[in-house]
């Protein structure tokens, strides 16, 4: 009797240490796939390049330079939010790879590894480190360079610099914005950051038959179709122009990428109403607010679990008081520890309409006047934000939709 509760005793022992080391390990919340253990090898530098600066390339492509500029690709690296959440996490080397992908962006070399998860990288300093090059973050090469050559999607050859033409224009997001997730102790319905996933779902929904990207053996993403995902049809928009001054005019893609960052392509991929319903007794009114995800293949919001919407509707009085709301958020919620797992998760898949409605009373004193719907969106979660200290200056949510209804002008 005694021994066995001895036994029992340490069984549960051993699982409260294991539970309790859960809580406190530091969490890799992804796995390291074969497509970003590595940087980008710049060991062949092509003519006429000298340093492989966005600016080199801008001594032809202006535009394109222009364009990439204003997106938070350029931003990759001095993102005041990413530079606090990469210091928090550890500053590990493997977030360099997708945030500064060029191998001389980053001040070591990386020699191997002394873990199976590839979390634990040796390392060497690197003699190339190029410190301007660094704050680039995701620049023109990291896309655009690989062995020496340009990739393009034409292919031409006349050109000062060699090309290559890119097998499919897609691929090229997918290296980065696929971030897996599969291991034995993540339970994910999407990776993080899954941009790629949730199309490819999205997809499977409407064939109604389970699709979920498959994985190659050597562990690389394997995306079935990945010309129609669509990223650059809808993140790089279409442009009539020359690729250089006096250059053929043709079809070409405007380098732009916005995303949650740009209150405008948040707003595109968004159709919201405000509806009064037919009341449902003489002393009441109802409104609707319908809000359907008309403009994204993916789900809305996407990215890091971090972004997220909110809905609210309110009653107000003649000076504007509030006497009801209901609010609502539209956000994946995950359980990070002891184990991850995708607890729930209420964003628009694509093509999704969702209601959300108010009923009240009209008798009530001071009496309602007016109802009001406001949706916005958020690019940081607030308790995320005071966890890893980082102190915002810059904006990090703003409305996408307001609306107010004025009834009883009386
Ligand atoms: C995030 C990846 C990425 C980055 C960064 C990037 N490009 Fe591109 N670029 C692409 C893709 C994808 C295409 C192919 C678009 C298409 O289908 O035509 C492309 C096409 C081009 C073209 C051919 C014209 C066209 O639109 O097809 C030029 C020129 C070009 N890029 C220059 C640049 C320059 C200069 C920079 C840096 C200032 C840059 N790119 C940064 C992904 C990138
Ligand atoms: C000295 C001028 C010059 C510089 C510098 C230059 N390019 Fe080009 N590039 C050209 C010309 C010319 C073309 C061909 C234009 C055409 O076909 O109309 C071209 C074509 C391209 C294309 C399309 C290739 C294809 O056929 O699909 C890409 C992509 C590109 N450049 C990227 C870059 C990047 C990235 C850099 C910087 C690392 C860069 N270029 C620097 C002159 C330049
Ligand atoms: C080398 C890695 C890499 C590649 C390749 C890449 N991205 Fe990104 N992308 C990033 C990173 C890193 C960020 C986030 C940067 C940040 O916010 O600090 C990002 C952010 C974005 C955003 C978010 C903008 C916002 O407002 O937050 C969009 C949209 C986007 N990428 C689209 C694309 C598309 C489309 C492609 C393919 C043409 C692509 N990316 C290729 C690394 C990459
Ligand atoms: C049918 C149009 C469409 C297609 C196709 C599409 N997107 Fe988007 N994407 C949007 C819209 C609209 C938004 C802004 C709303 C949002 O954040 O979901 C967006 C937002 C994003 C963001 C911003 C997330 C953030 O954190 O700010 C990323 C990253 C992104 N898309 C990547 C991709 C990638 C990668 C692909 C291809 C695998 C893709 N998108 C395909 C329309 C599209
Ligand atoms: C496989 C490529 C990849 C790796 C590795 C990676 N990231 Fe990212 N990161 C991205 C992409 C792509 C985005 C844009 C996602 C989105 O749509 O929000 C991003 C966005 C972010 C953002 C949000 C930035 C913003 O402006 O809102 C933060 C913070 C971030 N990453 C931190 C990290 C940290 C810390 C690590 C290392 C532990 C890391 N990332 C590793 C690809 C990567």
């Amino acid at each position: 009797m005694t021994r066995k509760r001895a036994v029992l005793g340490l069984i549960v022992l051993a699982v409260a240490v294991f539970l309790g080391w859960r809580f406190v390990r530091p969490m890799n919340i992804f796995i390291v796939e074969k497509d970003f253990e590595r940087p980008v090898s710049t060991a062949i530098i092509p003519e006429p390049f000298e340093t492989l600066s966005a600016k080199e390339c801008a001594a032809c492509h202006q535009e394109f330079y222009d364009e990439w500029s204003t997106t938070i690709h350029s931003q990759a690296w001095t993102d005041p939010y990413f530079q606090v959440d990469f210091r928090f996490d550890g500053s590990q080397q493997i977030c360099k790879n997708c945030h500064i992908p060029l191998d001389r962006q980053q001040e070591n070399i990386v020699l191997g590894f002394r873990d199976k998860d590839k979390w634990d990288p040796i390392l060497k300093p690197n003699p190339d480190f190029d410190p301007v090059l660094q704050h680039e973050g995701v620049t023109c090469a990291a896309c655009h360079l690989r062995e020496g050559k340009i990739l393009g999607p034409f292919g031409s050859d006349e050109t000062p610099h060699p090309v290559q033409k890119m097998e499919n224009v897609n691929q090229t997001c997918v290296k980065c914005h696929v971030v897996g997730g599969d291991r034995w102790d993540t339970f994910f319905r999407f990776p993080p950051c899954g941009t790629v996933a949730e199309i490819t779902a999205t997809k499977a929904m409407k064939k109604r038959e389970p699709q979920p990207p498959s994985r190659g053996n050597s562990g690389e993403k394997v995306v079935e179709d990945v010309a129609a995902l669509g990223c650059v049809e809808c993140h790089m928009p279409l442009v009539e122009r020359a690729l250089v001054k006096g250059g053929k005019i043709r079809p070409v893609r405007q380098h732009l990428w916005r995303g949650g960052h740009d209150p405008e392509m948040v707003k595109s991929g968004l159709s919201i109403n405000l509806l009064e319903e037919t009341p449902p007794s003489s002393e009441k009114r109802k409104f609707t607010l319908s809000i359907t995800n008309v403009g994204a293949a993916h789900y809305l919001p996407t990215g890091t679990p971090d972004r997220h919407l909110t809905v609210s509707l309110r009653v107000l009085d003649g000076d504007g008081r509030v006497l009801e709301e209901e609010s609502h958020t539209l956000k994946r919620t995950i359980l990070w520890r002891p184990f991850i797992i995708d607890l729930w998760d209420t964003r628009l898949p694509r093509g999704q309409l969702r209601t959300y409605d108010i009923e009240f009373s009209v008798a009530g004193k001071p009496p309602p006047v007016a109802v009001e719907a406001v949706v916005r969106y958020f690019l940081v979660d607030e308790k995320r934000r005071k966890r890893i200290g980082y102190d915002k200056k810059e904006a990090t949510s703003y409305e996408v939709f307001r609306q107010r209804v004025t009834f009883n002008k009386n």
